[in-house]
């Protein structure tokens, strides 16, 4: 017999604020944020990035005020992104091995001010130090060659670890990076320096304003399609996911986010290690902009995306948004 009630009323327990908490499967803290953030020369200067509303470029000694900023708010990574001037730009991104370019003083800048309070993720790739926008070093054909690509990478990475670096993020998408980073770090006594691959960066339409904020962009000949994944492909994020693991990977990334939730929650639920995902430029630019139009309230818009991450699978999420949602889930 159908009784004439519901068996179950799912609604019984979304009754009342006190009990929807009590039932909530998800929480985002401040912790799950790492605040993304792009350095450039100078003193006491901010730039607004007109593509990316409400994120600025900061000199080095602005980046650290963010810095002591990030660690009150609870936030415990920051990634750093140089804005490298043009005339330190060349075929073969030669800056990125100076310990004195922008990546290392900003590095050394915040770690003096804040040790331990916070980590520092850095980015290993070469675009924003090459005249052509690519992540590696390129044939006369323009083509990102990968071996000797990966011997950059090493001598970049090295020079970010000496700088001090607590987390070494390469987001090039070579084939071997990872097992020659680790291998080079051992061997300069770095053994507590972690490295966090972008295990599946896929070729994104959503990395433009990004490129803008590191001015790459109009430099960039081409795209990034022979090293970047193709958006259409999830088993193949699983093998480069095993691969990094295998070379020596403490975590892994995703990139972009929200339109490859899926990847992360199958890299999740196959390799149970920690991932983490990037709610890329163009991603944040479209809350923002979409906000500014009418689609709704931007801190409701932000919050929801920012808590998919985590119901996904992740352990945190690098955002643009970190700070102004650190701040709102602190009250
Ligand atoms: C490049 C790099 C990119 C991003 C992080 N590292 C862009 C690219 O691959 O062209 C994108 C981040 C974003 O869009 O916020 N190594």
């Amino acid at each position: 017999m159908i009784p004439s009630y519901p068996a179950l009323r799912m609604r019984r327990t979304r009754s009342s604020s006190w009990s929807r908490a009590m039932h909530r499967e998800t929480t985002l803290l401040p912790s799950d944020l790492i605040w993304p953030l792009f350095v450039t020369d100078g003193n006491e200067v901010e730039q607004p990035i007109e593509s990316l509303p409400g994120v600025s470029r900061w000199s080095v000694d602005r980046i650290v005020e963010r810095a002591r900023e990030a660690a009150s708010l609870g936030i415990p990574c920051l990634a750093l992104f140089p804005n490298t001037q043009g005339d330190k730009r060349s075929d073969d991104g030669a800056e990125a091995h100076n310990p004195d370019n922008l990546m290392c003083r900003a590095i050394r800048a915040i770690k003096d001010a804040c040790g331990e309070d916070i980590g520092v993720l850095t980015d290993v790739a070469l675009d924003p130090y090459t005249s052509h926008g690519q992540d590696g070093l390129i044939d006369d054909r323009g083509y990102v060659v990968n071996d000797a690509t990966v011997e950059a990478l090493v001598a970049q990475a090295l020079n970010q670890a000496a700088a001090g670096a607590d987390v070494i993020a390469p987001s090039d998408m070579m084939d071997g990076r990872i097992g020659a980073i680790r291998t080079a770090l051992e061997a300069e006594g770095h053994v507590n320096i972690q490295i966090m691959s972008y295990a599946a960066k896929y070729a994104s339409a959503f990395y433009g304003p990004f490129r803008d904020a590191v001015g790459s962009g109009g430099l960039l000949k081409g795209d990034k399609k022979s090293y970047q994944m193709d958006p259409a492909n999830a088993e193949e994020a699983l093998r480069e996911v095993a691969l990094d693991l295998a070379e020596g990977a403490d975590s892994v990334m995703v990139k972009p986010g929200l339109a490859y939730l899926d990847i992360v929650y199958r890299v999740k639920q196959r390799f149970e290690v920690p991932v983490f995902a990037y709610q890329v430029s163009g991603e944040y630019a479209l809350i923002e902009f979409g906000a500014k139009a009418g689609v709704g309230d931007r801190d409701a818009l932000m919050m929801e995306k920012l808590l998919a991450f985590k119901r996904a699978g992740c352990s945190g999420v690098l955002s643009y948004h970190a700070a102004d949602a650190a701040r709102l889930l602190n009250g």
